[in-house]
């Protein structure tokens, strides 16, 4: 059973001694102790900062899994504290007295709190409450991907001068072990490129238009309307989530420092159901990708709609599921597949690191390390090489097409594949390019634009497919 910890003797520290050695000191002592009082019977008192739809979710697995946990990790998890902003609200949780408390910073503060996982959200508290957590050497467990695609460097130096861990499985597509395989089992591979499937709301809103037909604002309707999407969808729609999660990806497969503004970006808004039909009649899907890669020393980092062979794994991947493709030097291609979002999968990505952390703890050790994210050089997307998919609206008249094909030719831009649809008003041509950098497809548009023959350019989409 557990008992109440041992009272703790005050620490006297040398009054001469500069401030780091003394912030390094307290990291040791605060750690030592920490130690002793979590080997306490294997009991692992745990504060969480929030308590939505996650942090609901997580209070209920730990009591509902208390024995299952115990057995596979010989710990007992307690949930001694948790911080919420309205008290009066009915969680159906039952918590025993003095757990509730709408004083978040005293859930990380206190002596019944071993190990501490941020819910809430967003960079401030949640920024100064980790580093605070950590300064007292307990590990931290978070979800918070805006906090960790901005100022996530900050908080794993942090965890390293502590020497304690900083999980946050549930940062990236929530319920798919993610994090911890780049973190893990792949310590010791040499990583090309991720490409995922990491938000479930626009892979719905495109599934919706791929499988009925839907236009983009009906399909997106209809996910606001089931509860995937928010009433404003931004934050989705144009890539923005997509974007952090791609940051926080790139940092943890290539240990490079890459932030949400580093990360080039598209969203779907202008993904029409004609390019839906026309990707289908080339034998594409289109779906948002966050696609990270390291070539010669640089990292790339983006999200955008991009046609995707029907042959791919990732093609298969419909409504709000999310998947990632890691392809690495030596395993060559995995994937991983599953809920990216939702309280109950979210909570067990967390649950995962919390026993992971506390095993840690216990242990007096810590987990498998970031260690220090080194600045790499992130390539421009000007110089990124992709296929596009582009549309044309056109004169349909001799001499077009001709006029067309030399300004990709003046620009190196290599055709693959060519066809019109529709004839007269209606003429329109879809080429699909060899791989080609991004600048020269710009500027290619930029001269066809330019032809008294062509009425407008349509869309433009990058393609994977063969080496590319
Ligand atoms: N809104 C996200 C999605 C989940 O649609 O996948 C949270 O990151």
């Amino acid at each position: 059973m557990w008992s109440a910890p041992r009272l703790r003797e005050p620490v006297r520290v040398p009054a001469l001694v500069d401030g780091a050695v003394l912030l390094r000191f307290r990291f040791v002592v605060c750690a030592a102790i920490r130690e002793t009082v979590a080997m306490d019977d294997g009991v692992v008192r745990i504060g969480i900062l929030g308590c939505g739809n996650v942090g609901g979710a997580l209070v209920r697995l730990i009591d509902d899994n208390a024995d299952l946990i115990s057995r596979r990790s010989g710990l007992r998890l307690v949930v001694t504290k948790v911080a919420v902003r309205d008290l009066s609200r009915d969680r159906n949780l039952t918590f025993a007295p003095g757990v509730l408390t709408n004083d978040v910073a005293s859930v990380v503060q206190s002596d019944e709190v071993d190990l501490v996982v941020e819910l809430i959200g967003g960079i401030e508290p949640a920024r100064s409450l980790i580093l605070d957590a950590l300064k007292l050497a307990k590990p931290v467990v978070t979800g918070n991907k805006e906090l960790l695609a901005n100022g996530g460097a900050e908080i794993y130096e942090a965890a390293a001068i502590a020497g304690v861990d900083v999980l946050f499985e549930a940062s990236v597509a929530g319920g798919i072990p993610l994090m911890r395989p780049l973190r893990e089992s792949l310590a010791g591979e040499r990583i090309l490129r991720v490409m995922g499937i990491v938000n479930g709301t626009t892979n719905f809103i495109l599934t919706q238009m791929t499988e009925h037909g839907s236009s983009f604002a009906d399909a997106l309707a209809e996910a606001q309307n089931l509860g995937f999407a928010e009433r404003d969808p931004t934050a989705d729609v144009e890539g923005y989530d997509a974007a952090a999660k791609a940051a926080i990806i790139a940092s943890v497969a290539f240990g490079a420092r890459v932030v949400a503004g580093d990360v080039y970006r598209e969203g779907i808004s202008g993904v029409s159901a004609s390019d839906i039909a026309a990707a289908r009649e080339l034998g594409y899907v289109i779906k948002l990708l966050a696609v990270a890669e390291e070539r010669d020393g640089a990292v790339t980092v983006r999200v955008h709609p991009t046609m995707v062979p029907n042959a791919h794994p990732l093609a298969a991947v419909r409504g709000s599921f999310n998947a990632v493709f890691i392809e690495g030097e030596s395993v060559g291609d995995l994937m991983l597949y599953g809920r990216g979002a939702g309280g109950d999968p979210t909570a067990i990505a967390v649950l995962g690191d919390v026993i992971d952390a506390a095993t840690n703890l216990h242990r007096g050790s810590r987990g498998a390390t970031l260690g220090t994210l080194v600045h790499k050089p992130i390539r421009p997307i000007d110089e990124v090489q992709s296929q596009f998919y582009l549309t044309v609206d056109v004169e349909d008249r001799p001499g077009v097409l001709a006029a067309i094909a030399s300004a990709f030719g003046t620009h190196g831009v290599s055709i693959q594949s060519m066809h019109q649809q529709g004839e007269g008003d209606e003429a329109h041509l879809i080429f699909v390019t060899h791989l080609a950098p991004e600048a020269a497809l710009a500027a290619t548009i930029h001269e066809v634009r330019e032809l008294d023959t062509v009425k407008r350019i349509g869309s433009v989409l990058r393609v994977i497919g063969s080496g590319t």
